[in-house]
């Protein structure tokens, strides 16, 4: 990884993609953010010395050394800055949600399509945490089926967060829960069917966090091609660990698993058509920075597709958008727009 040079913007979810990144080997370049003291605290905890450390985002633009970036700023500023990065020739990867409206998603798959040599990866790292990828061999194996109904959820107490910064940019209208967060559970139905949804539809409550402008809890149903239900529950307002359990039911078996247990669960259907219960063990590895910067830095190496394409980030937000604009109309069934500038 001797020929990357990295930059990472914005540091405090982003301190675990450096973290990733020096596990691998690669030179990083430049750190930065806006804030000087995170800047300092980042810096010293990783030895990166004070002429790598920038409060300003376009010095990393600007430097000709650095050729590739991870960005893991606020969902608001990931337009203006991709488009920055991809036109001055780096390679992207662009924390999730891709962006947070339809104009901006455009303006992002634009700027990849002006600049098709630069590789550009958003970060869906549920696509690398270690239950979802051993639901994902099982179910491309075949092992569960023709699959029929699959569903997940982000439950996420954000609660503290609000009223420790009633100022939080996560407090924006724009920043819907199920496009902010539920982003990942959406994003992992996409990925474990293959397919994405054609119709959904969706019920909100606010009842947790009255300080929101939006429902804090969302329930949405929704079909994909093949026949395949689909369900996803969001709330960042409940009372529970963070978590996102998810369901996976086939002709040949049923998986159930999340991202917080050690365990999945696999009933089986064996030869003499019995269903068995398996219980497979499973690495806990929530933020998997380390696979998704390999993953990543394999592609930019070998000069191979990205599996998790500007389309896939767009996709994901797409349907989150079709979500949240049928619990708005009460449940009016919703076409998500997959069509990009
Ligand atoms: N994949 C995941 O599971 C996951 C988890 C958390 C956050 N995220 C995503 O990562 C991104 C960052 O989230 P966060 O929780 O770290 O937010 P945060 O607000 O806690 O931190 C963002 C950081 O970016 C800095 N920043 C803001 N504007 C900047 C700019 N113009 N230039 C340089 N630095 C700037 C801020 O000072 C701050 O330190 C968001 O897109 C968020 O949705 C993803």
């Amino acid at each position: 990884m001797k020929s990357l040079s990295v930059a990472v913007i914005g540091l405090r979810f982003g301190s675990s993609h450096l973290k990733g990144v020096i596990e691998n080997g690669a030179s990083v370049r430049y750190i930065c953010d806006i804030n000087p003291d995170l800047l300092k605290t980042v810096g010293d905890e990783n030895g990166i010395p004070e002429e790598k450390r920038t409060v300003n985002w376009l010095d990393v633009v600007n430097c000709p050394e650095v050729n590739t970036v991870i960005l893991a700023t606020p969902d608001m500023t990931h337009r203006e800055q991709v488009v920055a990065l991809l036109d001055a020739g780096k390679h992207v990867l662009c924390e999730k949600p891709l962006a947070l409206v339809k104009e901006d998603l455009d303006a992002i798959v634009a700027a990849t399509k002006r600049n098709p040599t630069s590789k550009f990866m958003v970060g869906q790292i549920c696509r690398f945490t270690p239950a979802f990828v051993k639901a994902k061999e099982l179910i491309d194996a075949g092992r569960v089926g023709e699959l029929y109904f699959v569903e997940s959820e982000y439950a996420h107490d954000y609660a503290k967060m609000y009223r420790d910064n009633p100022k939080h940019w996560r407090l924006d209208p724009k920043r819907h829960g199920v496009v902010g967060g539920g982003c990942h559970a959406v994003d992992l139905l996409r990925w474990l069917v293959g397919e994405d949804p054609y119709e959904v539809h969706a019920y909100g409550t606010h009842k947790m966090l009255p300080m929101l402008t939006y429902d804090d809890s969302t329930i949405s149903i929704m079909k994909f091609p093949g026949n395949v239900m689909g369900k996803v529950f969001v709330s960042t307002g409940c009372k529970r660990g963070y978590t996102m359990r998810t369901c996976v039911y086939g002709t040949k078996g049923t998986l159930i698993f999340d991202n917080k247990n050690p365990t999945m669960t696999f009933f089986e259907v064996n030869t003499e058509g019995v269903t068995e219960e398996h219980t497979i063990e499973i690495d806990i590895n929530n933020h998997n920075a380390a696979d998704e910067f390999r993953a990543f830095a394999d592609c930019i190496i070998n000069d191979t597709p990205v599996a998790m394409s500007v389309y896939e980030g767009a996709k994901t937000v797409a349907a989150c958008l079709a979500i949240v604009e049928s619990s708005e109309k009460g449940g009016e069934v919703i076409n998500p727009n997959y069509d990009f500038a």
